[in-house]
């Protein structure tokens, strides 16, 4: 069948394929990255186009406001070509349209930091410089146990292993170095694995990368692993965005082995695009990057690793596998040197990843006397509770509220992403902050939590988080789905349109922060502990870095704590990783913390199900358990 062309407009790129194609397909094949939360279903609404030049097939399902039809508008998704067509692309349909957000710090501090937490430094990759005696007819061991006899005599190591690739070059780069080499080492597990060699004592470093895959967005560092310094960071949306926003939609694209190879294509790609614009920036050549470390949730250690993640979904959800061992770059396709070892953290279980574990490692938590809860909020929740004593684990399915989906203008934090929120209590004025001080273009989860608790602050809302549609402002309207509250009029935004609160997006933070608290005090009861019991809550995310903790307790999401007990503690997850790759210690560490975790099942017995239920509720239902609302209400006479 003869292809068709389908060019998108303003890239100019250019895609040809069958006919009866959907431009979401023929947008991911030009490499036209555009939002699809819901996977191509229709009913996400967020991949528009506009059709400039042709004409395209629409399905008349699909979740399209009469708004954007009436702007000429259609859903990626749900049209299909025939003929040659021109696609113009909106600003607001793309979706590498904003900088993933990375913590500012004086990166040459972090060595230190890390290793403060008790670590000694002992990188998981070395190279080490060895002069060898010269063979001879009476010293005639083989050139491999000339090596292993050198390497012995300067570092401590078991076996000492090479793989068939660079035995191949051993005899060759000891004589063009005059019996001089330098070896590169890793140390995973004890034994020593020899995955370099050059001949002569280089004065380059060996490199490494600490990685963590999230739902959302890759993060990426690199790492001097001789002064373990990190030498640059770098982040981006994980591609595999384009089969779907959640864990959930992409597991069932990876349902058949194209699919499964898409998404691992999809991870890869999207690593080693930050890889090379570290490397470029670093002037450090990709040879030279020996070991990486990963730490992903379980479904994207799968996919990462090309492992199907079918059964995570069904129940019982039960991984593939847990632990997995290191493997070669070149088996995952990952541009750093090809004999390099690829080393993911273990998983807990389907919904408790390597991420946590890596966010647990940093925390230090399980050498603490006191009881540590550790929070870490993204499209489920996942949170650990315990000591040097214990660890317990859950994950409740949070949904994508707090990262901007399924609420009409939500968005990531990201640059233009109202992230606070003041209202005046008489005129119901309203004032926003965005991130990066630009035009509003939507909000993110913590201006969604400042929003809801200053809703509920000067009564635009009631308990139950519906809108009091009597107030005085034209601020409250009627809109096409039902009563809304605008926040940002249209003439001031970046898309032009009025960004807006509806009554749905509100009961869909309900939905997400009832999850979150209902987690929590599910795993407080199954450990008969009571939450002023909790010493330190660690909030661990790129989201967390943003919240305020008063509001978080006003629409209770979080325990009413004292606000000194809450610690900011960022990305944790590639923190961790960080710290596997520069000690030994740590990274054995890692893997005994996967096993010494307990997870406790959500959906087993209905304690989770009541505390839902009751959390559904702003702060709860039960007020006894936000004395500190309760008395902030009181001052203020309600
Ligand atoms: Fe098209 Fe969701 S509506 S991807």
């Amino acid at each position: 069948m003869e292809k068709v062309s389908v060019l998108f407009f303003p890239d100019n790129l250019i895609a040809h394929v069958e006919p009866g194609t959907s431009l979401l397909r023929a947008a991911t094949l030009a490499g036209v990255e555009l939002k699809s939360n819901c996977g191509g279903d229709g009913t996400c609404g967020r991949c528009l186009v506009k059709v400039k030049d042709g004409r395209v097939n629409v399905k008349s399902t699909g979740s399209i406001s009469q708004r954007a039809k009436q702007a000429g508008l259609v859903l990626a998704c749900q049209s299909t070509v025939n003929d040659n067509v021109v696609i113009d692309i909106p600003k607001d349909s793309r979706l590498d349209e904003h900088q993933v957000l990375l913590e500012e710090k004086d990166i040459l501090m972090e060595r230190d930091e890390d290793l403060a937490a008790g670590y000694d430094f002992k990188p998981l990759c070395r190279k080490v410089k060895l002069t060898l005696s010269e063979p001879s007819l009476t010293e005639n061991v083989s050139d491999l146990n000339r090596l292993q006899a050198a390497l012995r005599n300067e570092m401590e190591c078991g076996d000492i292993h090479i793989g068939l690739h660079t035995l191949r070059g051993l005899a060759d780069t000891l004589r063009t170095g005059d019996w001089r080499v330098t070896v590169t080492v890793t140390q995973l597990n004890g034994c020593a694995d020899i995955v370099h060699l050059e001949p002569g004592h280089a004065e380059k470093p060996s490199y490494g990368l600490a990685i963590d895959i999230g739902t959302t967005t890759v993060v990426v560092y690199l790492l001097d692993l001789e002064s373990g310094m990190t030498l640059g960071k770098k982040g981006t949306y994980n591609k595999q965005a384009r089969y779907g926003d959640d864990v959930i939609t992409r597991m069932i694209h990876a349902s058949d082995d194209s699919g499964l190879n898409d998404l691992h294509l999809a991870v890869v790609n999207t690593i080693n695009q930050l890889i090379d614009e570290l490397l470029s920036q670093s002037h450090v050549s990709e040879d030279d990057v020996h070991i990486a470390v990963v730490a992903g949730n379980t479904t994207m250690t799968h996919l990462f690793l090309g492992l199907t993640p079918k059964y995570i979904r069904l129940e019982p959800y039960i991984p593939l596998a847990s632990v997995t061992p290191p493997v070669k770059a070149e088996e995952l396709g990952l541009k750093i040197n090809p004999s390099a070892y690829v080393a993911c953290f273990p998983s807990v279980a389907s919904y408790v990843g390597g991420d946590i574990v890596s966010g647990t490692l940093i925390t230090n938590m399980a050498k603490a006397e006191e009881i540590v809860l550790f929070i870490d909020i993204g499209t489920n929740g996942e949170m650990v509770l315990g000591n040097q004593d214990w660890l317990v684990s859950v994950s409740c399915s949070a949904g994508p509220a707090f990262e901007g989906g399924g609420i009409t203008f939500g968005m990531r934090a990201m640059k233009g992403a109202i992230e606070y929120v003041r209202i005046d209590s008489e005129t119901f004025e309203v004032e926003v902050s965005t991130i990066g001080k630009s035009r509003a273009m939507g909000i993110c989860g913590s201006g969604l939590i400042d929003c809801l608790a200053k809703f509920r602050d000067v009564g635009i809302i009631d308990r139950a988080g519906k809108l009091q549609t009597d107030i005085n402002t034209p601020r409250m309207r009627e809109g096409d789905d039902g009563w809304e509250f605008v926040l940002v009029w249209g003439d001031v935004t970046e898309c032009g349109k009025d960004i807006i609160i509806t009554e749905n997006d509100i009961k869909n933070l309900l939905r997400a922060k009832g999850a979150v608290y209902a987690g929590i005090r599910s795993m407080l009861k199954a450990v008969q502990l009571e939450e002023e019991m909790i010493d330190k809550v660690l909030i661990a995310g790129g989201f967390g870095n943003y919240i305020n903790i008063r509001d978080a307790i006003t629409i209770g999401l979080f325990p009413d704590l004292p606000p000194e007990k809450y610690v900011f503690i960022g990305n944790s997850s590639v923190k961790g990783a960080r710290l596997a790759l520069l000690s030994q210690d740590a990274y054995r560490e890692a893997q005994e913390l996967g096993k010494k975790m307990t997870y406790l099942e959500l959906s087993v017995g209905n304690d989770f199900m009541d505390e839902f239920v009751s959390a559904l509720f702003l702060p709860h239902t039960d007020m006894s358990l936000f004395p500190s609302v309760v008395a902030n209400n009181d001052q203020k006479g309600e």
